[in-house]
């Protein structure tokens, strides 16, 4: 066998374009018996199966039946909150107060930490995901936990500690000073180390001082392609509370704009209530959103406005995120299924090529690296997801009636879900096969 290079063949679907601004027809690049070679962890080859193209010696894993698109991203999540999802009752505040802010304390304890990195990463694989970018808390441990996981499982990923120093609970809370410097050390320890990045993460403005969002815009200016993560107007009385936390403001956006944390790399979770103004400056900033479906309906936050983000003359990066805990599914066929329900009770429809583009490309150019992840193209890093196309009796034989790709798209969406991911691979190594490891993956 050659060392680092693999062949698979299988059914091919990627976007090379974005479906919400061109053609989708011009967008989406489809095999029906495709075949991709990788060397060293990168796409090398990718067009129609032809047998002759396969080196000799190259290993060959072959998949009927089954799906092949770019590894799934999810731009907006919690690993610390893996272990209280589906928490009862409360809306984002109390939420918070009640199940996240106690969970979020076992962090201090770094074996809680590694046994919950190794839970959630095995959840994400297990879904298709390949690139993770996720708040972790406030204990600098906890980013070490999740970094080394992804590092043993060779993913491209991506999380910051939780920046938080007022309106939080005693143990959660750092100073502005302490959590400068601690960002500053996880930075120089995991920033661009193989394929992690690092991501400065001030939780929300209610939890920060206006010194220590400062001090977050310091950190985020300072270092080459570090990203900035935090949540944007996902909750009415949120948006009261920071009214009155930031009365000189124009409006929330506004409060992190003032400490330099609005322009490229910026991902803002939820933004669900925003102005006309917020919108056009996070365009003009080259800013992103991230779309959270399956918390906003959890949590009762509202529903995001797709169209101004994605169709509007001046649309916005947007990204797709499970925001676990307090979203639902690890499984961004789920979210998407939520995100079409969300589009439809705002009198629109999320079309599939548009859905799997967002959770693919969509993502990465939020992300800004659309350069190496999320396309099946040559050069691009070996991240894939399988879906398995006769996952249940229900979804073969109801594919059977799907006269089109698009339609066999949409079905696959609304009836997949994390069941149906056959097989995931990150650098071109299979990190999760179904039908190998269902146990230690759900475990
Ligand atoms: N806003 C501030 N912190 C959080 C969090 O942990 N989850 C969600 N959904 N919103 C937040
Ligand atoms: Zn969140």
């Amino acid at each position: 066998p050659s060392p680092g290079r693999l062949a698979i063949r299988a059914q091919l679907l990627g976007y090379d374009g974005n479906p919400f601004v061109s053609d989708p027809a011009d967008c989406v690049r489809h095999e029906s018996d495709g075949l991709i070679l990788v060397a060293d962890g990168r796409i090398s080859h990718v067009g129609p199966y032809v047998a002759d193209l396969v080196p000799p010696g190259v290993e060959l894993h072959e998949y009927r039946d089954a799906l092949l698109m770019p590894g799934f991203i999810d731009a907006h999540v919690h690993y610390a909150q893996t272990p209280m999802i589906g928490a009862y009752g409360k809306q984002l505040l109390d939420w918070l107060e009640t199940y996240v802010f106690p969970i979020e304390q076992r962090y201090a304890d770094p074996d809680f930490a590694r046994a919950m990195a190794r839970l959630f990463f095995a959840q994400e694989l297990a879904a298709g995901v390949t690139t993770t970018l996720s708040y972790c808390t406030v204990h600098p441990g906890s980013v070490d936990a999740y970094f080394e996981e992804a590092a043993r499982l060779g993913l491209r990923a991506g999380a910051g500690k939780v920046l938080m120093d007022r309106n939080a609970p005693e143990p959660l809370r750092d100073t502005a000073q302490r959590g400068y410097d601690d960002s500053r050390r996880l930075i120089d320890r995991w920033h661009g180390r193989g394929r992690l990045f690092y991501a400065v993460t001030p939780r929300f403005a209610p939890t920060s001082t206006p010194a220590q969002l400062e001090a977050a815009g310091a950190l985020f200016a300072e270092t080459d392609g570090v990203c900035m993560q935090t949540h944007l107007s996902e909750n009415l009385a949120e948006l009261d509370w920071v009214r009155a936390l930031f009365p000189d403001a124009l409006d929330y956006l506004d409060v992190y704009d003032r400490a330099g944390l609005v322009g490229p790399r910026s991902l803002f979770g939820h933004a669900i209530h925003l102005s006309p103004r917020e919108w056009d400056r996070l365009a003009g900033a080259g800013a992103a959103v991230v779309h959270c479906p399956t918390s906003n309906l959890f949590l009762g936050s509202g529903l995001f406005d797709l169209r101004r983000a994605l169709i509007a003359g001046n649309p916005v990066r947007t990204a797709l995120g499970s925001d676990i805990g307090a979203g639902t599914s690890f499984s961004p066929l789920a979210t998407l299924n939520e995100a079409y329900k969300v589009a439809a009770l705002r009198g629109e429809a999320l079309s599939a090529h548009r859905a799997f583009y967002l959770a693919t490309l969509g993502s990465a150019r939020a992300l800004y690296m659309d350069d190496r992840i999320g396309r099946l193209a040559p050069g691009y890093e070996a991240d894939f997801a399988v879906l398995d196309l006769a996952a249940t009796p229900l979804l073969r034989e109801r594919l059977r009636f799907a006269d089109t790709l698009e339609e066999a798209l949409f079905v696959l969406m609304t009836l997949g879900g994390a069941g149906c991911v056959r097989a995931t691979y990150a650098a071109g190594r299979l990190v999760h096969d179904r039908t190998r490891s269902d146990a230690s993956a759900q475990a």
